[in-house]
């Protein structure tokens, strides 16, 4: 045996406790996809769905992505340098448009749009300055750049969401020029930016906001074009990624900005450049889900505000702590990893899918259920999922905030 084996197995020693307990969570597989599907053949409503508008089972979205394989196949064996289709390109040109920027540049994930957008402006006469709550995306971009030989940025973190926080930053900052960056909605807090002075303040320091709304697009603003829309602020962020793994039921990424700040990007991000370019299926999907976004933007987004909000109202009458969530993101918080886990459990015994966080996903004491609400729940899923919370809140002691002592074997 090789260390790598000794190491695997000691790191491994919390995932084969909770295996052996039969509270393991992760990686359970869908028989089929959408909100609504099984698993070892128990039907189950997702709950942890980033499907924020339902449109990815949507069956014109299924027939694009189908013609597309007719003319493109699944994949183009190379990356965009070489395997740029017409399709790439026209999307690219109608999310600029509908987002109202000069220029988008599609990747084939966002995390990989976020690493190489920092990448490609972080070098030794910048400071990168992150909320402290960012998402992973955001602290690997930034740690391969500060790990980049000769060209380290400095890095500095703010308090999550902290406007003061973040301006003692940018007055202390060692390095020339500031790229702040922070999440449209916070992915596990379910939590608005406070992007009106987060602007404010970058635009009196001269540092570049670049925002991730990841979570933002397709749920905040009218049309929902994401937070900038919703706070009127369009035009006064210079860089905007988000993703097509959420409302635009795919995957890929999407970099907005000015031509140049974009053409640079191309030109000079790893990920882009070293990396097989976004299948044409789904472009076509996302591309699908774009043109009800153009039509029907305002009457999806509000019909996911509308079940949003009932569920919000309900979770709260029954007495369970949301965290800092304002969103349709509304973590339901146990604050204890195996209250987490039983209710995950109970919960999905019972048909309904809640994914526990735990340490170290987020800190101890933290531990949460991921509940998403988004326009593809019925009203009927809502209600029975919150009679079931309702019923093991109880009984797991979520609600009265007890301890849960030792369980009989
Ligand atoms: C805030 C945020 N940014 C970026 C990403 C990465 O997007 P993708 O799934 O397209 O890689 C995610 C997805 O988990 C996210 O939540």
């Amino acid at each position: 045996m090789s260390w790598i084996h000794d190491k695997a197995h000691a790191e491994l020693a919390r995932i084969r406790e909770a295996k052996d307990k039969q509270v393991y969570p992760y990686f359970r597989p869908f028989e089929s996809g959408g909100l609504h599907t099984t698993i070892a053949g128990k039907p189950i409503v997702n709950f942890s769905s980033n499907d924020y508008l339902g449109l990815t089972n949507h069956p014109k979205v299924k027939e694009a992505a189908k013609k597309a394989i007719d003319t493109f196949a699944c994949g183009l064996s190379s990356s965009r340098v070489q395997a740029t289709t017409t399709a790439h390109v026209e999307l690219e040109e109608r999310l600029a448009k509908w987002f109202g920027f000069p220029k988008c540049l599609l990747f084939t994930t966002g995390y990989q749009a976020m690493v190489g957008t920092i990448m490609s402006y972080a070098d030794k006469d910048t400071t990168l300055v992150l909320d402290n709550l960012a998402h992973a995306c955001i602290l690997d971009g930034t740690f391969l750049a500060a790990g980049t030989p000769a060209s380290q940025p400095e890095v500095r973190f703010f308090n999550h969401n902290s406007v003061r926080s973040l301006e003692r930053v940018l007055s202390t900052k060692q390095r020339e020029h500031a790229l702040v960056l922070i999440e449209g909605i916070y992915s596990l807090d379910g939590d608005k930016a406070r992007i009106r002075e987060i602007v404010e303040v970058c635009e009196r320091y001269g540092a570049v906001l670049l925002l991730d709304d990841a979570h933002g697009t397709g749920t905040l603003g009218t049309n929902g074009r994401g937070l900038l829309e919703e706070q009127g602020l369009e035009g006064r962020v210079p860089i905007v990624v988000s993703t097509f793994s959420k409302t635009f039921g795919g995957i890929g990424g999407i970099l907005l900005g000015d031509e140049e700040v974009v053409d640079h990007v191309k030109h000079r991000a790893r990920s882009f450049l070293f990396s097989a370019s976004l299948p044409v299926p789904i472009v076509a999907a996302a591309s699908t889900i774009l043109t009800m976004l153009e039509d029907d933007g305002p009457a999806l987004v509000s019909e996911l505000h509308d079940k949003a909000s009932y569920f919000r109202g309900r979770l709260t009458e029954i007495g369970f702590d949301l965290g800092k969530s304002d969103t349709h993101i509304m973590p339901v918080m146990c604050k204890d990893e195996r209250k987490a886990l039983f209710m995950h459990v109970a919960l999905l015994e019972n048909g309904v899918m809640m994914v526990p966080i735990t340490y170290p996903g987020v800190k101890k004491g933290e531990e949460r259920l991921r509940v998403n609400i988004t326009r593809g729940h019925t009203r009927q899923d809502m209600d029975q999922a919150l009679e079931l919370l309702a019923l093991y809140g109880d009984a797991f002691f979520v609600l009265s905030g007890e301890e849960l002592g030792p369980l009989e074997e």
